[in-house]
């Protein structure tokens, strides 16, 4: 049997013991696709991995950078307390206003505030504006801001928290000098001495990608 074909059973079989999406998760994606937003979301499996990370550290403040049409962000508003609050970054105000009516559908609004806007403007908003400290913070957005996401919204993640970025085992983390983009944010984070950090490798539909998890002691 092809390579391909075996890791496609191994994602449905994950997938299908573990990751199973709702009608809400399957009708953001369907609302994605309707209104022209690209297939780059992350996985059913990936979710429930995000979800399992967020739950394990009790998370009630999560800040996620890049939005989309909401369906990371339905995976891990559902691993949050009734306090608990999301607040997702995203430049394109038309994926922002899918995300929202995606997340209403959902019934997940009250947890979720979405700022339009750029990530790193947003970031330093929410620095002025003496924001309280996020336990995890997930990263999803354009590859080649990861570092500098990390650098501007580490100060906000608590300690013990989590900081997990996606996309981040791809051919050009491997062929790339000097590294770019996430290729250099794992560079970063595998040598700073104040994050404990490995990259997972991810199955997915369209190939192998990777999640780097970092925790800040
Ligand atoms: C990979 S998608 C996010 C997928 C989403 N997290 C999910 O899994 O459902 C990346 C998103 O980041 C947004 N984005 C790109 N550059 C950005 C920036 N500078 N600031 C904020 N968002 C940005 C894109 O518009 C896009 O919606």
């Amino acid at each position: 049997m092809e390579e391909d074909d075996l890791n496609l059973r191994y994602l449905n079989y994950i997938e299908q013991l573990f990751a199973a999406e709702d009608s809400a998760l399957q009708e953001t994606f369907n609302a994605m696709r309707t209104n022209g937003l690209p297939e780059i979301n992350i996985s059913a499996s990936q979710g429930k991995l995000l979800q399992v990370l967020a739950l394990a550290i009790g998370a009630k403040r999560i800040l996620e950078i890049g939005t989309l049409g909401g369906y990371s962000t339905i995976w891990l508003a559902r691993a949050l307390p009734p306090d608990g609050k999301i607040i997702s970054l995203e430049v394109d105000p038309h994926h922002a206003k899918v995300a929202r009516e995606n997340l209403d559908n959902a019934g997940l609004s009250n947890y979720v505030e979405i700022r339009v806007g750029p990530g790193l403007d947003s970031i330093a908003t929410l620095v002025k504006e003496k924001t309280d400290s996020f336990d995890l913070l997930f990263i999803d957005a354009d590859k080649d801001n990861y570092s500098n996401y990390l650098s501007q919204a580490f100060p906000l993640v608590r300690k013990g928290g989590l900081i997990l970025a996606d996309n981040t085992l791809r051919r050009s983390n491997l062929d790339d000098s000097p590294p770019s983009g996430t290729g250099q944010y794992n560079q970063t984070v595998a040598a700073r001495e104040d994050l404990v950090s490995i990259v997972v490798p991810a199955l997915r539909r369209r190939g192998m990608d990777g999640l780097t998890i970092s925790f800040k002691r």
